[in-house]
């Protein structure tokens, strides 16, 4: 039987506004490497794409490194359609600068005021281009009102899954080995995977995937 094929996300990404400077966020891509091991040990054969990040290639068919939001779309698009499972972790930058400078700028004459532009939204693209029997899971990270954005992003990107994660709590979710994170489903209320190593609460994400998702395929 021909094995199903993953993609996941995971990382930053850096938005730069000259050589040396960027807008990006805490995210070490642990969460994401974690995941992917997790499903190529399910037996789907998995593809990582990875923002800057100090961790090593993750043990699934292939690690794919990028560093822009635009290079995760254009690397993601070459991919999707060959996706059964999507699992979108990454923590995308929302902004960009409009204007990138291929040099170091000198302190003087760094732009006090820059123009952003926002990125392209990555799984709203992707999902728009979705075709019947592909999964795609998201992720929503909140401070606040944790459960209800996680559910608004469900339904705005017309996913199949979000992962709710809290990273209210000082020690859980980014940079972090440990994660809080409930799962919201379409039309299927709430599962709560509860707090944990990233480790293991990536294995119970894939577990349920496999199970209530794969199953059906
Ligand atoms: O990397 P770690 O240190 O292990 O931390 C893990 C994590 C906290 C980054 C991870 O568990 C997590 O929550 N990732 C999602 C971060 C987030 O805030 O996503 P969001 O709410 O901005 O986006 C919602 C969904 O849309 C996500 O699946 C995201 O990958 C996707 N998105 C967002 C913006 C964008 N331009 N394109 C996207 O595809």
């Amino acid at each position: 039987m021909k094995k199903l094929r993953c993609l996941v996300t995971a990382g930053p990404t850096r938005e730069y506004f000259d050589s040396v400077r960027f807008i990006s966020n805490p995210s070490s891509g642990k969460m994401g490497w974690h995941i992917a091991n997790a499903a190529e040990r399910a037996g789907w054969e998995t593809t990582l794409v990875l923002g800057p990040s100090g961790l090593p290639d993750a043990s699934c068919s292939r690690t794919v490194r990028v560093v822009s939001a635009q290079d995760m779309l254009e690397e993601c698009l070459g991919l999707f359609c060959d996706t059964d499972i999507l699992i979108m972790s990454a923590a995308v930058s929302d902004v960009r600068p409009k204007v990138r400078v291929g040099q170091k700028v000198k302190k003087a004459d760094i732009d006090l005021n820059p123009q952003l532009e926002r990125t392209p939204d990555i799984l709203a693209t992707l999902s728009q281009m979705r075709r019947a029997g592909q999964i795609l899971v998201g992720f929503a990270a909140e401070t606040h009102n944790v459960l209800e954005y996680a559910a608004g992003k469900l339904e705005q990107k017309n996913l199949d899954c979000v992962v709710a994660n809290d990273v209210s709590a000082a020690g859980l979710g980014f940079a972090s080995d440990y994660n809080r994170v409930c799962l919201v489903l379409r039309g299927a209320g709430t599962v709560d995977l509860g707090n944990g190593p990233k480790e293991i609460l990536a294995e119970k994400l894939v577990g349920f995937i496999a199970e209530r998702f794969v199953k059906n395929l």
